[in-house]
C-alpha cells in the first residue's frame, strides 16, 4: 500500500474495514449542499438531547476544575455508578476494580480484540452485524467466522448451527443483543445454550449490551455475564451513546473479567490515558439522576417503530418484522426486484431517503436495508411515502 507522497503506509492498513454509515452520510450531505431534500435513516443515533441534568452536571464540573487528567481506568464515582447499575440491572455482580471508562463503546471493541485475539485465531461474529467487530478482527490477523442471522428465526442466532461454527481455533464470540441492524433480542434460552457453548470450548464472549435498555413488548434483555461461569469470561461492552442520547460525548465502558485487569489497564493506558473527565461527572449524573428523559425517549421510539413497521409492510415487495429492540428496521426488500445495495443508492439519488445496505453488515443481508428510526414522526411519514412512491414507481419488467 503507498500513499500519494509514495511514502509508505504499514501493511496491516489492508487489513482494517470501515463503518460506511460515515461514508453514506457524507455522500448524503453533499446532496443536500447541491439543495436536495434528504431524509436521514442512516444514523445510529437518538435525535433527543442528552437530558438536562446531565449536561447542567458536565457544565458544573468543567466550571469546577474537572479538566485534568483522570485515573486510567475512569473516576471513582463513575466505576462505582456503574458498578452498582450492572450489578442491579444486569444481574451480573460486578466491583468497581473490573470497570474501565473507554472513549465510546467502540473503544471496548479494540481492546478485548487487541488484548485477547492472535493472528489465526477465529472469532465468530454476528452476521448481519456491527461492521467494526469484523474490522477489527481481520486487523490483528484473525479471522472473523460469520454465524448467520435470520428474519425467519426473529433475528437470533441458531444455536445449533453456533456449534457448528466452532472449531478449535475459535477463541471469542461476540454477541449483540439487542442487535444492530436487526432489532433482534436472544431469549433466555438462547443465552443459557450460548453459554453452555461457550463453558466447553472456553472461549471469551465479548457481550455487545449499548442497546440493553432499548427494548419493547416487554422483550427481556439477559446479560451473558450473569449465568454461572461466565463472568470469568465475558467482557461487557456498555455505553452512554445510546440509552443516555449522548453519542457525542464519546463514553463507553467494559466490566471485564478479574483476569483481564491488567491487560485493559494496559491497553487504556496506551491509548487514551483516560476518557474525559468533565465528560465522566456527567455521565455518573446520568446513572444515578432521575431516568424520566430515558423512559420518555422509549415511548417515543416504540411508537416510532410501530410507524415504520406498519408503514413499510404496506410497500409492495417489501416484509419487515417487528423488531423488540434497538432503534432500526431490517426490512427484506427482494421483492421489489432490487438488492439492498441497489435499493439504498437509488432511494438516496432518486427519491431523497437515506438508508443504508443490509450488506454494511456483512454478507447475509444482501436483500436487506436498513432503517434507523431515531427520527421525528413527521420524517418518518415523510420518507416512508417517499420509499413507497419509489418502489411503486419500479417496473419490474
Ligand atoms: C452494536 C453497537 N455497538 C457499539 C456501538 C458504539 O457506540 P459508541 O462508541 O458510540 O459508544 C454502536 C454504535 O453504533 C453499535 O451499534
Amino acid at each position: 500500500m503507498t500513499a500519494t507522497t509514495g511514502l509508505r503506509v504499514a501493511d496491516r492498513m489492508r487489513l482494517i474495514g470501515t463503518e460506511s454509515a460515515f461514508e453514506v452520510s457524507a455522500r448524503a450531505r453533499a446532496l443536500e449542499a447541491e439543495g436536495r431534500s434528504i431524509i436521514h435513516l442512516q444514523i445510529g443515533e437518538p435525535d433527543f438531547d442528552t437530558p438536562a441534568h446531565v449536561r447542567e452536571a458536565a457544565k458544573r464540573a468543567l466550571d469546577e476544575g474537572a479538566t485534568h487528567y483522570a485515573p486510567f481506568p475512569g473516576i471513582p464515582a463513575l466505576r462505582e455508578a456503574i458498578a452498582s447499575d450492572v450489578t442491579t440491572r444486569k444481574g451480573a455482580p460486578a466491583d468497581p476494580s473490573q470497570v474501565f471508562v473507554t472513549v465510546g463503546g467502540k473503544g471496548v471493541m479494540l481492546y478485548a480484540i487487541l488484548g485477547l485475539i492472535d493472528p489465526g485465531d477465529e472469532v465468530i461474529v454476528p452476521d448481519p452485524g456491527y461492521p467494526i467487530y469484523e474490522s477489527l478482527t481481520g486487523f490483528v490477523g484473525a479471522v472473523a467466522v460469520p454465524i448467520p442471522i435470520r428474519m425467519e428465526h426473529d433475528f437470533r442466532l441458531d444455536v445449533d448451527e453456533l456449534a457448528s461454527l466452532i472449531t478449535p481455533k475459535t477463541r471469542m464470540l461476540i454477541l449483540n443483543s439487542p442487535a444492530n441492524p436487526t432489532g433482534g433480542v436472544l431469549t433466555r434460552g438462547d443465552i443459557t445454550r450460548i453459554a453452555e457453548l461457550a463453558l466447553e470450548h472456553d472461549l471469551w464472549v465479548l457481550s455487545d449490551e449499548i442497546y440493553g435498555r432499548i427494548l419493547y413488548d416487554h422483550a427481556e434483555h439477559v446479560s451473558i455475564a450473569a449465568l454461572p461461569g461466565m463472568a470469568e469470561r465475558t467482557i461487557i461492552l456498555d455505553g452512554f451513546s445510546k440509552t443516555f442520547a449522548m453519542t457525542g460525548w464519546r463514553l463507553g465502558y467494559a466490566v471485564v473479567p478479574h483476569a483481564l485487569i491488567p491487560v485493559f489497564s494496559q491497553l487504556v493506558i496506551n491509548t487514551i490515558s483516560c476518557a474525559p473527565t468533565f465528560v465522566q461527572v456527567g455521565a455518573v449524573e446520568a446513572l444515578v439522576g432521575p431516568q424520566d428523559d430515558v423512559e420518555a425517549m422509549l415511548v417515543e421510539f416504540k411508537a416510532r417503530r410501530d410507524l415504520v413497521v406498519a408503514g413499510l409492510n404496506e410497500i409492495p415487495g417489501v416484509r419487515c418484522a417487528n423488531p423488540v429492540g434497538a432503534f432500526y428496521a431490517f426490512p427484506r426488500i427482494s421483492g421489489t426486484g432490487l438488492d439492498g445495495a441497489v435499493l439504498a443508492d437509488r432511494l438516496l439519488r432518486e427519491a431523497g431517503v437515506c438508508v443504508l445496505a443490509g450488506t454494511a453488515f456483512g454478507g447475509v443481508g444482501t436483500d436487506h436495508i436498513r432503517i434507523s428510526y431515531a427520527n421525528s414522526r413527521e420524517n418518518l411519514t415523510e420518507a416512508l411515502g417517499r420509499i413507497g412512491r419509489f418502489v411503486e414507481g419500479l417496473d419490474r419488467g
